[in-house]
């Protein structure tokens, strides 16, 4: 029995894959893990394994379509209980329909009413798993918030070999219990809706390259608390002008988007942008340092991890106008005093106590080790990620980013440019793994 599991009630979802029979094995683990298991199978699925063997392995009666089943359970019922969907295997078709709301069988149907955690386990030939129009379904569903078990590499039952195997039932199972540890309903959902349907979408040929590399989640970050700092400050001068830089967050965004993705708890602190709540991530709106900073300590006790990612001003007006300032008669110009703001990851890295995992940003030009390890020193941070900032293509607003991670012994790994979204993975796969040690 594993506690993750206890008085959990999962629906496996079974479609007409080869690998169908290793859902066999799957739904065993999961009832001897004290999983109450529901198995929905759709009619192509039912020509490769009987309904009878899942009946038998899972204690319950096995539906298949909406109408005949009804004296069963319902697909309402089954998606009102379950606190998860597991689809394993999941075939190209049925996860075209998922990702385009089809409700035209029981399994479809209860995807679509359910509003628990989803899982799925691609398993299909090299060429479908690898055609854009699978990549972008499968973007589609990790960006609404479901987990995608990539398929592994090897033998298919095709005759060929490559991408497309699906994961070991083990480690579905494996991954299902990192993903009840993080405990996701204390999470302040966003609900799964309209609200993440507008979500800008790279252009397809980017959704190709980022499928085909590491965007889809894998639970590297379960377990953790993650605290990111994105986007610019604004420090008032009088009530209508203020001062602030051209950060427009989306490195942070992605990195909060993809920490939640990777199963972390993520508390993103966010000066002002124009960008999405990423699904499933608390957002806390703050303007200036200050009021970052006081976001930042009313949080950073139960953080892991701290990214800070904002572009912070370094200074402050030493006092706001209350009124707005007005052109004098007589004099040339106006003299503002400023003052420097606080150092928010120098307060968090030099933490006595409760200090968690520490990673600033850097924009330098050159020494660029030397310089790094500076910062390590003078900030407290375990690890530092250095943006090429003489390069016009990456960095500030654009969508691509290409970065060099030290730690306190040197370099770590260069990510070459590549969408934020990509560059944000590999750096908590980095991440994820120093602070584990
Ligand atoms: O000192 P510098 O601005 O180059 O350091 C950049 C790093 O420090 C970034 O990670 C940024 O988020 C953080 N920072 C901060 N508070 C400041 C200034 C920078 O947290 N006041």
């Amino acid at each position: 029995m594993d506690t993750q599991l206890k008085n959990r009630k999962i629906v496996l979802g079974v479609t007409g894959g080869i690998a169908a029979y290793k859902a066999c094995t799957l739904c065993r683990l999961l009832v001897k893990g004290g999983a109450q298991v529901y198995v929905v199978m759709t009619e192509s699925a039912t020509k490769l394994v009987g309904k009878e063997t899942f009946e038998a392995l899972s204690g319950h009666s096995v539906s298949v379509n909406i109408f005949e089943d009804s004296k069963d359970i319902s697909h309402i019922a089954l998606s009102n209980d379950a606190d998860m969907i597991v689809v394993a295997p999941a075939t190209a078709n049925s996860i075209a329909k998922f990702a385009h709301g089809f409700a035209d069988n029981m399994l479809c149907a209860v995807m679509l009413a359910a509003n628990c955690k989803k899982v799925i386990a691609p398993a299909m030939n090299t060429n479908m798993y690898h055609n854009v129009a699978t990549q972008e379904n499968l973007q589609l569903l990790a960006l609404r918030g479901m987990y995608i078990l990539s398929p592994d590499s090897g033998d298919l039952a095709c005759g060929t070999s490559g991408d497309g195997r699906m994961k070991e039932p083990e480690e579905i199972y494996e991954d299902i219990l990192a993903i009840f540890s993080q405990d996701l309903e204390k999470l302040p959902h966003t609900k799964i809706g309209i609200e993440n349907h507008q979500e800008k979408l790279p252009a397809p040929q980017q959704i190709l390259e980022l499928t085909q590399t590491k965007l889809l989640p894998k639970s590297f970050g379960a377990g953790f608390n993650v605290l990111i700092t994105a986007g610019p400050t604004i420090e008032e001068i009088d009530p209508v002008r203020y001062i602030t830089n051209h950060s427009s967050g989306k490195m942070g965004y992605a990195l909060a988007h993809m920490a939640q993705l990777m199963g972390a708890n993520v508390t993103l602190i966010s000066g002002p942008v124009n960008l999405n709540v990423p699904l499933g991530v608390k957002r806390i709106s703050v303007r200036s340092a200050v009021e970052m900073l006081n976001a930042v300590e009313s949080y950073v006790n139960e953080a892991d991890i701290f990214i800070g990612c904002a572009a912070v001003g370094d200074f402050r007006v030493e006092s706001i106008n209350k009124n707005k300032i007005k052109k004098k008669d007589g004099e040339e110009g106006l003299t503002l005093k400023l003052v420097q703001n606080p150092d928010i990851i120098a307060t968090v890295g030099n933490r006595e106590a409760n200090r968690p995992f520490t990673v600033g940003f850097a924009a330098e030009t050159d020494n660029l080790e030397e310089n790094a390890k500076k910062k390590i020193v003078k900030k407290g941070l375990d690890m530092v990620i250095l943006n090429d900032v003489s390069n016009k293509s990456i960095g500030f607003n654009s969508d691509d980013n290409e970065v060099s991670v030290y730690d306190k012994d040197g370099l770590v790994a260069h990510i070459e440019k590549q969408n934020k979204q990509v560059v944000a993975t590999s750096l908590l796969e980095l991440i994820f793994n120093a602070a584990k040690k």
